[in-house]
Order: structure tokens, then C-alpha cells, then sequence
């Protein structure tokens, strides 16, 4: 059986002023449901699969253990908690060894799954889990493959290898690249975009975290060791907080020569940013995403929020509004991604 793993300690600052740091994106409800339980309804319905583990911030554990709890699962023992984010590479160590401890130390492959994405189609991504499942069984850390639709620079990039039995290897992983590498890659060809899932053994993800980012290893290892089973969750040690942090991406990913990918069409979307939010929804006939009480005259390819109060715009193009309680971004579309700096230098507005 799989163990999905479900990391859901991001702040999910780029979505500022909607996603707070108490109440970020992934537990915010979307009108009825929200991406963290739509990552668990996407995994409840396949029985290759054992229940979830949960990994987030301590703060986070009531949003995360209630959204369980409304998609039937019981958290008692499933959900892991950290002291402070240390990016996902730690995230996943703790997880992988909470896996293999459960399984007696017997191997356990991994599903690793960010709770910030769209999915449409659930059959097309059970049968990508499924080859993937076959390619890590061969000794590979397996990528999900997305057919780039532009020159993002918020994902990473994946160079299609030779053909392996299932997949493909992979030849390079570029994460987050600037624009003009992004524009070269694409313009090359045979790249793909990193959808932030993985499949692994986790034994074999614990040998190369350990080969290219030791301290990294050693340091998850020692929160582990030190960890606390508390109040129906699992309390990282201390000694997390002194971890180094880094994704998956950059501390193991681009380093690997196991790494493989395997191609997914399954109408899969990041709600990364707002020009992806914008992306994923449907546009009017003026290529605008309004949301909300908003007027907008002469207004092109924007996405305009209120959350409360009227937003009014007139003659502007390719712009983001979001109106909040107690703050207003605005920004042009293709600087979304710098949000996240912007929020950087407000911490106090949490
Ligand atoms: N537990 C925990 N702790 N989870 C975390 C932490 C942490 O410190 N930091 C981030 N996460 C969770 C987020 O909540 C999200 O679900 C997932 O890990 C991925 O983190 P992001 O911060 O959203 O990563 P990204 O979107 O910038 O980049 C990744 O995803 C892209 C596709 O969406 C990378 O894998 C890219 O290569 C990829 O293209
Ligand atoms: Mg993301």
C-alpha cells in the first residue's frame, strides 16, 4: 500500500491579503470546500492507499484535524505537528520516518502531496499514481510531469530523459528558474513542470536527503527522536526549529540521479499566485475574473476581489484587486509571484 503524505504547513503568503498567516490558503473556504480537503477527498476514495499523514504547523493542528474529521478520517495519530516551518524537505524526512517506524521499519512508499492544488480529473491522476507507483518500485524518486503552459517562474522544470519501463528518467530539474532560463527551456522543448507531488520509497529519500543535505537529515531525525504523542497529535522535538530549511526541490531534486518523471494530464492547477488563480477560473467575455461586489468599466484581463466593500475600476488591464477587511493589494497579474516579498515586509499584518 501507499502512504499519501499531505504537507500543509505553508503560509501561502502570495495569496496576500486572503491568506493570513493563522488561516492560510490551503484551509480557507473556497464556498463550501477547501484545497486541504480536496487533497484528502482525492486520496479517500482509492483503497491502494493507507490513511494520510498529516504534516503542519502547530498552530495549524484544530484547522487540519477538523477538516479531517468532516471528510471522515480520525487524526488521532495521523497528524504531525511542527514547532516552526521548515520548507518541505524536513517536513518530508519526519514523515518518512514516521512512516517506516509505523510499518515496523518495513520500506513504505510515499505519495507526497501539497495541499494548494486543483485537480480536476480523478481518474487521470489515479492512473499516473499508479504508474508512478511501479517507476519508484524500481528504485526512483518520481516527479509528476505538467505540460508547461508558459514561462512560469514560480515552478520547477523537469527535462524529459530516456524512456524507463514506466516514465521516463529525468536529465535536468531546474527549480524555480528566472524568466529568461524559463523562456529558453521552454523554447527548447521536452520540459515539464514540476507539480510539487512525489513518489518515493521513503527509505531511499532518507538515503539521498542524507547524501546531499546531511544536516538536513540529521536535524529532522533529532526532532523526530525528540518528538512528544500529546493530546491525540504528534509534537516535533525541539530540535526541528534548529533544522536547516530548504524545499525538496533544491535540497534533493536537483541534485538526484534517481529522479524520474512520469507525465500527468489530469487538468492539474497551483493556486500558487493570483495570476494562477486567475488562470484556473472562468474569464468573462473581457478576459476578467471579478469576485464579489465589483463595477468594472473598460477593464481587461484582470482579476478584481471584494471581499466586502464595492471595488470600482475603470479603464486598466492585466491587474489584481483584492479587497480585504483590512487591507487592499494591487498589483499588475505578471508580478503576482512577488506578493510573497511584498508580505516579507509586513509580518505585523500576520
Ligand atoms: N508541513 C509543511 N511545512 N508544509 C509546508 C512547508 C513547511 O514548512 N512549506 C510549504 N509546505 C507545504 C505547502 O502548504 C504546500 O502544500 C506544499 O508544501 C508546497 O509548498 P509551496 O510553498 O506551495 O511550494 P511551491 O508552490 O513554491 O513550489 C513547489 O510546488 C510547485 C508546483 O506547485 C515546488 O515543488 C515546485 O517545483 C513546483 O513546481
Ligand atoms: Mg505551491
Amino acid at each position: 500500500k501507499l502512504c499519501p503524505v499531505i504537507l500543509c504547513g505553508g503560509t501561502g503568503t502570495r495569496l496576500w491579503p486572503l491568506s493570513r498567516r493563522l488561516y492560510p490558503k490551503q484551509f480557507m473556504d473556497l464556498g463550501g470546500h477547501t484545497l486541504f480537503g480536496d487533497t484528502l477527498k482525492r486520496i479517500g476514495v482509492r483503497p491502494d492507499l493507507t490513511p494520510p499523514l498529516v504534516i503542519c504547523n502547530k498552530e495549524q493542528r484544530f484547522l487540519a484535524a477538523a477538516q479531517m474529521q468532516e471528510q471522515g478520517l480520525d487524526p488521532t495519530g495521523r497528524v504531525i505537528l511542527e514547532p516552526e516551518g521548515r520548507n518541505t524537505a524536513p517536513a518530508i524526512a519526519v514523515a518518512a520516518l514516521a512512516a517506516l517506524e509505523q510499518n515496523r521499519g518495513g520500506d513504505v512508499l510515499l505519495l507526497v502531496l501539497p495541499s494548494d492544488h486543483v485537480i480536476r480529473e480523478d481518474g487521470a491522476f489515479a492512473r499516473a499514481v499508479a504508474q508512478a507507483a511501479a517507476c519508484a518500485g524500481q528504485g526512483r524518486l518520481v516527479t509528476f510531469g505538467i505540460e508547461p503552459g508558459g514561462p512560469e517562474t514560480g515552478y520547477g522544470y523537469i527535462q524529459r530523459g530516456e524512456a524507463l519501463a514506466t516514465g521516463f528518467a529525468v536529465r535536468r530539474f531546474v527549480e524555480k528558474p528566472r524568466r529568461d532560463a524559463a523562456e529558453a527551456m521552454l523554447a527548447e522543448g521536452g520540459y515539464y513542470w514540476n507539480s510539487g507531488m512525489f513518489l518515493f520509497r521513503a527509505s531511499l529519500f532518507l538515503d539521498e536527503l542524507r547524501h546531499y543535505a546531511s544536516d538536513m537529515f540529521h536535524g529532522a531525525a533529532a526532532a523526530w527522536e525528540g518528538r512528544a504523542e500529546e493530546r491525540d497529535f504528534t509534537w516535533l522535538g525541539e530540535a526541528f526549529a534548529a533544522c536547516p530549511a530548504d524545499s525538496i526541490d533544491y535540497a534533493v531534486m536537483e541534485k538526484t540521479p534517481l529522479a524520474a518523471v512520469v507525465p500527468l494530464d489530469a487538468g492539474w492547477n497551483d493556486l500558487g499566485s493570483w495570476n494562477s488563480v486567475y488562470d484556473a477560473a472562468s474569464k468573462d467575455a473581457a478576459a476578467n475574473v471579478l469576485v464579489g461586489d465589483v463595477l468594472a468599466e473598460d477593464v481587461s484581463g484582470s482579476y478584481l476581489h471584494s471581499s466586502g466593500r464595492l471595488v470600482a475600476a475603470l479603464g486598466v488591464r492585466d491587474l489584481v484587486v483584492v479587497e480585504t477587511g483590512d487591507a487592499v493589494l494591487v498589483t499588475s497579474k505578471d508580478r503576482s509571484q512577488e506578493v510573497k516579498n511584498l508580505v516579507a515586509r509586513l509580518t505585523r499584518h500576520g
